[in-house]
């Protein structure tokens, strides 16, 4: 009987993919370049529905036609050697589907070079780990419709399903969208860490809670509306002890983050469209400034600002830091759907923001009971310019703000840095402000280049020349 698809990688990623796909009774056909990891696929993971392969030409000469390959290697040169050594085996109407997280720039060349081969080819985004992989991720598929009716319902099958048995995998868009999905999502899973990770810094210096009142503390969010993944996968970080046996291991884990590149390319991509995602940013740029940890620590010693000033209650600063989180993420997710709703337009995805919110409700590292009132919002109104005009987030940060403000001046006055939460207020009231200040760019502008401004009063762009 033949394979009724192939999976060319087997790290982990990718020979967890094949096991969900073989427990969904698939058959499946498995190869890797190097044969050291095709041994240790027969060896840890023989599966009745596996077969693994040396063999390029054995593995494709396996397979049920239309062939669907599903390439699972590192995002950049791995996908284009793989794509070029299964070139002499496509046929017309094959579907080569690759899962990495690659740039949506290389998918768009490859989806247009495989066309020319009469080779469906897609961008898919999948979420959620290796576990995730293993159980059920969150899946975001570009290409075209057409082709998605080909091959959707394997992924839909091996996704997560969220808690009303909807599959957490669906056709995101024309080309590149799934790809495009999953880059902003992992911008967004930075500005979530990265929030977390300052209210952490917050409840440890100014509220002086252990690690494991820390991570009470973070449980306790999760029963509320902050619950998500990454929430609770903080208080279990939090409460782990060491292995060595000398307390909690997060005090033995170094100071310094670092990045594989997706939240980098969601910045450069933000700026490319034009929109604002300045907490994504503050993310990354924390990411460097975690980088160089011997000359903050020299600094440090330095600074004066270092007097804890803290809220007289615990118990209020506990609740203050919550609602600070949520401003947080309200703002951080109007930033990631913003750039969706505008590149969307200007790369013809067709995007469905409700639909992508659904889809991240289970499976993803960002899944979270918040992505259910965003799919409502759009669902209230698709159009929706941003996510803070909708009545549910309106209300929502009229009762919160003022504690972001407040556990925002408290950092500032301590000298804590909490960049995204800065930027998370910056960005609130700018989107809120009537007036920003750029009248007074644009008269500097015209000053010095003739760059023309707009007046209040009448239509057009006009020069001034101004007076000395
Ligand atoms: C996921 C993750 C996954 C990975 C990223 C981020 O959705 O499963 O986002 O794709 O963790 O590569 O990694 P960095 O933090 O190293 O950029």
């Amino acid at each position: 009987m033949k394979n009724d698809l192939a999976l060319i990688g087997l790290g982990v990623m990718g020979s967890n993919l094949a096991l969900n796909i073989a427990d969904h009774g698939y058959k499946i056909a498995v190869y890797n370049y190097t044969q050291d990891l095709v041994d240790k696929f027969k060896n840890e993971n023989s599966h009745p529905n596996a077969e693994p392969f040396y063999d390029l030409d054995k593995m494709m000469a396996s397979l049920k036609a239309p062939r669907i390959i599903i390439i699972m290697v590192t995002a950049g040169k791995a996908v284009d050697s793989v794509i070029e050594a299964l070139k002499p085996y496509l046929a017309q109407g094959d579907i080569v589907l690759d899962l990495g997280n690659s740039n949506f720039n290389d998918t768009n060349r490859r989806f247009r070079e495989l066309q020319n081969l009469g080779v469906v080819f897609s961008g898919v985004g999948v979420s959620g780990g290796s576990e995730g992989a293993r159980h059920g991720p969150a899946i975001m598929v570009g290409g075209t419709k057409e082709a998605y009716d080909k091959f959707g319902t394997i992924l839909e099958d091996i996704s997560a399903h969220a808690y009303d048995g909807k599959p957490c995998c669906a056709f995101m868009g024309n080309g590149a969208a799934g790809h495009y999905v999953k880059m902003v999502h992992n911008g967004i899973e930075y500005a979530d860490m990265q929030l977390i990770a300052e209210s952490y810094l917050v409840l440890k210096t100014l509220g002086g809670f252990s690690n494991e009142e820390l991570a009470q503390i973070f449980e306790s969010y999760a029963k509320g509306p902050l619950e998500s993944y990454l929430i609770k996968i903080t208080a279990k970080v939090l409460k782990e002890k060491d292995p060595k046996g000398q307390g909690n291991l997060i005090d033995y884990i170094v100071d310094k983050a670092g990045q594989k590149g997706t939240g980098k390319w969601t910045c450069q991509a933000g700026f490319e469209v034009g929109v604002d995602l300045s907490m994504i940013d503050a993310a990354c740029n924390a990411r460097f400034i975690s980088g160089s940890l011997k000359e903050r620590t020299l600094r440090s010693k330095e600074c004066k600002a270092q007097s804890v000033e803290s809220l007289s209650s615990k118990e209020a600063l506990i609740k203050k830091v919550e609602n600070y989180l949520y401003v947080g993420k309200i703002a951080a997710y109007a930033q990631g759907f913003d750039l969706y709703a505008k590149a969307s337009k200007l790369y013809d995805f067709d995007l469905n923001l409700g639909k992508i919110a659904e889809i991240f409700r289970a499976g993803c590292i960002i899944q979270a009971k918040f992505l259910n009132d965003i799919t409502k919002a759009y669902e209230r109104n698709p159009t929706l310019s941003n996510l803070i005009d909708d009545p549910f987030f309106k209300e929502k940060l009229e009762l919160c703000l003022d504690d972001a403000r407040e556990i925002s001046i408290l950092a500032m006055k301590n000298a804590l840095p909490t960049p995204v939460m800065y930027e998370a207020l910056a960005y609130i009231d700018g989107m809120r402000c009537s007036c920003v200040g750029a009248n007074l760019i644009q008269g500097l502008r015209d000053y010095f280049g003739a760059h023309t401004f707009e007046r209040i009063d009448e239509e057009g762009f006009r020069h001034h020349n101004w007076s000395n």
